[in-house]
């Protein structure tokens, strides 16, 4: 069997070890020989921590993986198979500042919905399409599986202006199956949900178990709300009555769109009791989970992982690579272009659907109409994403504007110009692309 190159952009990331157990896991169908740990020079610190834990966790497994790191990207993508993207540019303190710009003018402050989100797309969608160039150059035949947030608007931007062959990824809709399957006591293998929408804008439209949809039984004793698995986000108590009411499960994220003001008041309060917004928070945990890594003792994933909100990520990754690699048609929720899967939306755009999953990547299945309840909601999110997407690449500002003005978290031309100058100076150094006369 000839084995697999695998390469992770963002390989200092602190969810590395999760990713490493997921292949560790799949060994016996998915011989990985060569993984690589991709950094920059700011993440150097990191990547190399995590690359002698993955060396510790591969010999504890007796695994024959090559595993090294590099700072030359475009070297290691020489003739890779599969390229892993889960890099955050800027690092956590530009996560920070997405969380507390919008929240000092009165709106959501969260990572990637609303200006939050916004911003984080400015920021990457140039480097995503720098990495896509190499891609291109050296790997032109590898699969990019994108798990960079905000991962539907990305992967869109990878499939608009690129060749590379990509599809998105999230650990929602995966967690949702799960959420759905407890409340049913039964394991989740043995359900089928319908998951229709955009990356963190999704929505479960049907729960099957033994022919039966169940979603209507689940959603009268609810309590769909991911609390258990999203870590990172708070829950509010009226978010399951509200499910009900329009018959669907909705994504976690679907709380900031439902209940902004009071997701505002909780951000509020944990800056007030110190506890800060999640970037802050994440800050900590990160730094207890790289003092656990260097534990020269540690040879698998610790236990202190689980507080992120990524849990289940490398199921995911790891499953739908399987599927590509082994050719299974095995059916996953990713975010590919809609091709007319939802035939509310445009054609071009990346939707977050049920997809077959086979060597000729994922197809989606047709999904049909967005339920009359949300479709609105979905569309003018859509239109954010594409307006974010064209503001990105050329650097325009009047489409900036637009995109924040579609942005059902923003709105407000007046209040949107001032946020917009605020994100743009505050990310100057990330956004050469929006300051080419300066
Ligand atoms: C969920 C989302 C991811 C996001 C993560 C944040 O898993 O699906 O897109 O990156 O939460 O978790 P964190 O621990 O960084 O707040």
């Amino acid at each position: 069997m000839k084995g697999l190159k695998f390469v992770v952009i963002g390989g200092g990331s602190s969810y590395t070890p999760e990713l490493v157990e997921g292949i560790i896991k799949k060994r016996d169908t998915l011989p990985v020989s060569e993984l690589i740990l991709v950094d920059i020079e700011e993440g150097r610190e990191k990547v190399e921590i995590n690359y002698n834990l993955v060396k510790r966790m591969f010999k504890k497994e007796k695994m024959q993986t090559k595993i090294s790191f590099t700072l030359d990207r475009k070297e290691a993508l020489k003739g890779a198979d599969f390229v892993l993207s889960q890099f955050r540019v800027g690092r956590l303190e530009a996560r920070a500042r997405d969380e507390r710009i919008p929240l000092e003018r009165g709106f959501v402050g969260q990572e990637t919905t609303g200006a939050g989100g916004f911003a984080k797309a400015l920021r990457t969608i140039p480097v995503i399409l720098d990495i896509c160039k190499d891609i291109e150059e050296v790997a032109k035949d590898a699969w990019l599986i994108n798990f960079t947030n905000p991962a539907g608007i990305i992967t869109e931007a990878v499939n608009k202006y690129s060749n590379v062959k990509v599809i998105g990824l999230c650990n929602v809709p995966i967690n949702m199956k799960y959420d759905a399957a407890e409340e049913l006591g039964v394991s989740a293998e043995k359900i089928r949900t319908e998951i229709m929408g955009l990356n963190h804008l999704s929505f479960v439209t049907k729960v099957m178990l033994n022919g039966e949809n169940k979603i209507n039984e689940i959603l009268k004793g609810s309590k769909l709300d991911g609390k258990d698995t999203m870590k990172n986000i708070e829950k509010i108590d009226d978010f399951e009555e509200y499910n009900k009411k329009i018959g669907l499960i909705s994504s976690p994220y679907l709380q900031y769109f439902f209940f902004p003001d009071k997701m505002i008041e909780k951000e509020l309060k944990n800056i007030k009791d110190g506890k800060g917004t999640r970037a802050v928070q994440v800050m900590k945990i990160e730094k207890t989970l790289f003092e656990k890594y260097k534990d020269v003792k540690l040879d698998i994933k610790p236990k202190e992982l689980e507080e992120r909100g990524g849990a289940r990520y490398s199921e995911i990754a790891i499953n739908l690579i399987d599927s590509i690699y082994n050719n299974l048609n095995n059916e996953y929720v990713v975010n590919v272009v809609n091709n007319g899967s939802i035939v509310d939306l445009p054609e071009n755009v990346v939707v977050e659907v049920n997809c077959i999953v086979n060597n000729e990547g994922a197809r989606p299945l047709h999904m049909g109409h967005l339920p009359k309840s949300v479709k609105g909601l979905i569309q003018q999110v859509k239109s954010y994403e594409e307006y974010t997407i064209e503001a990105a690449v050329e650097g325009n500002r009047e489409k900036a504007l637009i995109a924040l003005i579609n942005n059902p978290l923003v709105r407000n031309v007046d209040k949107a110009e001032e946020l917009l100058e605020e994100i743009l100076n505050q990310n100057k150094k990330y956004l050469s692309n929006f300051f080419k006369e300066d």
